[in-house]
């Protein structure tokens, strides 16, 4: 049997964002006084824009620094280079790495370029490099509209590793105006597999508005289903869902 992971609701999201960030500072203090780098898993989306400028604003503060915090973001776009403006190197960069004091060193995120002869070993690598840092502390992430976590579209296996996927048409629609139309979205990317972010040792997932509540209550009441990546956090023993009132209002 499994049980659901917790749903905290909270008034709106900069309440939900300030409690996590402060979690997370305690969280990210207690790993690194045993002496190791704190390993963050890191989203992208419209979702966590609020949590990140609750970093930065930390950080600014001097409650919070990156310099002994390792990061491997969940994904990237096939075909995009770094310095698209699409591309989640720009969105990290832009929303949080320019920000704050993290060593590029420490910065992971899948090569969108890699060509696909190199695929293969330049997913591998990037297990590797997971493990070889200690395993994911705390991983973020956010929800698509198709249940999706990462970019583990509906039929992404439980044990499903860092690999080449295929966009489901609904994200692919959902991601079209920052693009700038539908046919400028690309059609595959890179992604940590439902295996790689079960692995996490604690998970965040965040969702706000009326749009995410009928998928948010899917993932946490519904079957536990490949049809719906998300629903496998209910296998997880440490995973929570930060909802703001409209989000959670399905539950
Ligand atoms: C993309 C990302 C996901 C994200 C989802 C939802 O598919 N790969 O990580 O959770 O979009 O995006 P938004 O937060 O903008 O609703």
């Amino acid at each position: 049997m499994t049980e659901s992971p917790p749903a905290r609701v909270f008034a709106d999201r900069s309440e939900a964002c300030r409690t996590l960030a402060l979690e997370l500072v305690g969280l990210v203090v207690s790993i690194q006084a045993t002496g190791r780098h704190a390993v963050l898993g890191l989203a992208t989306g419209r979702t966590p824009l609020p949590f990140y400028a609750e970093l930065i604003r930390l950080h600014r503060e001097g409650k919070l620094s990156f310099a002994r915090i390792i990061t491997f973001n969940l994904d990237e776009y096939l075909g995009l280079p770094a310095r698209h403006p699409e591309s989640y190197h720009s969105f990290m960069r832009r929303e949080l790495f320019d920000h704050v004091d993290i060593p590029a060193a420490n910065i992971h995120i899948p090569d969108g370029m890699v060509t696909p002869e190199k695929l293969a070993a330049h997913c591998a690598a990037y297990e590797d490099a997971i493990r070889a840092a200690g395993g994911i502390d705390f991983q973020l992430l956010g929800i698509g509209r198709t249940g999706h976590i990462g970019f583990n579209e509906p039929g992404s296996p439980r044990d499903s590793r860092t690999r080449r996927v295929e966009l489901d048409p609904i994200t692919r629609q959902d991601a079209a105006p920052s693009f700038g139309g539908l046919d400028q979205v690309p059609t595959h990317a890179i992604s940590m597999g439902c295996g790689t972010i079960l692995e996490a040792r604690k998970i965040a997932l965040l969702a706000w508005g009326d749009a995410k509540a009928a998928i948010v209550n899917e993932a946490l009441t519904g079957p536990v289903t490949d049809r719906v990546s998300a629903s496998f956090l209910q296998e997880h023993p440490d995973a929570t869902f930060y909802l703001d009132a409209e989000a959670g209002k399905a539950l």
